[in-house]
């Protein structure tokens, strides 16, 4: 295999999304728009990955150099166009003799699978290949002036273009592949004698073709290629996003009575008899086994539930939960960094955070592990078939031994031992009739009030 690089182009103001957030910082499915574009690369191979970013926008290059290194980011001082983008990259790929692949980073949907025709249309000998697709409303895209076969002979802006090409439903998406070597050529030549002002990378399609090389267009599906300008766009890329994971979970077993209401994030993992009530989100990082129901109106981020387990309804799972077989999590209960071993119940209204609870424990409703200090965070480690009374304050550091109880409503400052009863709250005192004698008084001062007022 001819060896590859990708250029990914994320210099643009990005104006159209009137945010703070630079454009490429979105995200579609828990995901940057920058870090999918580069997701999509990484899986077709490419070797070396170039991210082309503006001064403008330090954090896109911020978060580049965070997943690629200094290596993999560059810059184009102005936006001049997306020829002049790639021109950029240049430099960082002097050394490089095999293909490059140019994507641009405002194009979410786009995955290896999509853009993998490119480089057979490279094999069958184009010189350069164009990913195209067949837009239901072409708008503002560039448009595919095509040859015979998969000849394009060049693409024009839709700026630059004329009524009757304005009617070309064939569409750029903006991906493109060739050799290093003939593409940075190639660039050298664009002009900016256009509409916008600007070097349009679309511009090496008709430069190769008056050398007479042979340029190739390969086609996606719109759905896959659809380019994010606006928030309009940003939220019809998540939705396209969402109806496809939603088919994909259905059609690997997974049970969704309402699937229109489940999201999911892009590395969600549900296998296969699964259950997921309506109203659930998949925020990064969730695996869910076989046999476990996620009941109405959880959230869950960052967490693993075993096979057979029970969330919610209306439950918390954050980054670091563990939920074990069988065990149940029900209302109101949020859990972070904490393991709960094989059929522990937590089944109301309780916060477990930092440490653990060990087989068939049972965690009585409104529990809390309190483990911060404003400060520094503090471990709880409960172990297995223990009972923790309704409404213990569990005061970490600390630990409840292997069949131990506590008392309800006990703050629990100090390590319980195996088999122990702790109670720690004030002893109850009884004061016979004192509650009616109470009322007794509260009615007469009552009755001289409203006398005094008539
Ligand atoms: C571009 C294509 C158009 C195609 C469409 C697909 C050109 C000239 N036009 O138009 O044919 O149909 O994408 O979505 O290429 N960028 C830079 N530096 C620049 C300008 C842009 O890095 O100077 C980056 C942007 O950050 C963005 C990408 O290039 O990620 C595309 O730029 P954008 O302005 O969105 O191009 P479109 O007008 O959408
Ligand atoms: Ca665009």
């Amino acid at each position: 295999m001819t060896e590859r690089a990708a250029v990914i182009l994320a210099a643009g103001q990005g104006t159209r999304m009137r945010s703070p957030t630079p454009k490429v910082l979105h995200k579609v499915g828990g995901r940057t728009l920058l870090d999918r574009a580069i997701d999509a690369a990484e899986a077709l191979g490419c070797a070396r990955i170039v991210v082309v970013a503006g001064p403008h926008s330090p954090q896109v290059a911020a978060h580049a150099r965070g997943r690629l290194g200094e290596a993999g980011v560059v810059f184009q001082e102005t936006p001049l166009g997306t020829g002049h983008a790639v021109r950029a990259a240049e430099g960082a790929l002097a050394d490089f003799a095999g293909d490059v692949l140019v994507a641009y980073a405002d194009t979410p949907l786009l995955d290896a699978e999509a853009v993998a025709p490119l480089f057979d249309a490279r094999e069958r000998g184009a010189d350069l290949a164009v990913l195209g697709f067949y837009a239901a409303d072409p708008g503002a895209y560039g448009r595919l002036i095509l040859g015979e076969g998969e000849t394009l002979d060049r693409i024009v802006e839709a700026k630059d273009a004329s009524a009757d090409e304005l009617r070309i439903a064939a569409c750029n998406s903006g991906v493109l592949a060739g050799p290093a070597a003939l593409l940075f050529t190639l660039l050298r030549e664009v002009r900016n004698d256009n509409a916008k002002g600007e070097y349009y990378l679309t511009d090496v399609v008709g430069l190769a073709r008056d050398q007479g090389m042979k340029v190739s267009a390969v086609f996606a599906a719109e759905s896959r290629v659809l380019g994010v300008n606006a928030q309009g766009e940003l939220a019809a890329a998540e939705a396209a996003f969402q109806a496809s994971r939603r088919a994909s979970a259905l059609a690997e077993g997974v049970s969704m009575p309402a699937p229109d209401t489940v999201m999911f994030a892009y590395d969600t993992v549900l296998e296969p008899g699964v259950l997921v009530e309506p109203y659930v989100v998949f925020a990064p990082g969730v695996t869910v086994r076989s046999g476990a129901v996620i009941r109405a109106f959880s959230h869950l981020e960052g967490a693993e539930v075993a096979a057979g387990a029970i969330v919610g309804p209306y439950a918390r799972l954050r980054p670091g939960a563990r939920i074990g077989v069988g065990a149940h999590v029900g209302n109101f209960v949020e859990i972070k960094q904490a393991r709960l071993e094989e059929g522990v119940k937590v089944n109301h209204l309780s916060y477990i955070g930092d440490g653990s609870i060990g087989a068939r424990t049972n965690v009585g409703a409104g529990t809390i592990f309190c483990n911060y200090d404003g400060f520094d965070k503090f471990q709880t480690h409960i172990g297995a078939d223990a009972f923790i009374g309704s409404n213990t304050a569990l005061v970490a550091p600390v630990r409840v031994g292997a069949g131990a109880m506590t008392g309800s409503g006990s703050v629990i400052t100090k390590d319980v031992p195996d088999n122990a009863l702790a109670l720690g709250r004030a002893p109850q005192v009884e004061k016979r009739g004192w509650a009616a004698q109470f009322r007794n008084l509260k009615r007469q001062g009552q009755i001289q009030k409203d006398k005094d007022q008539t």
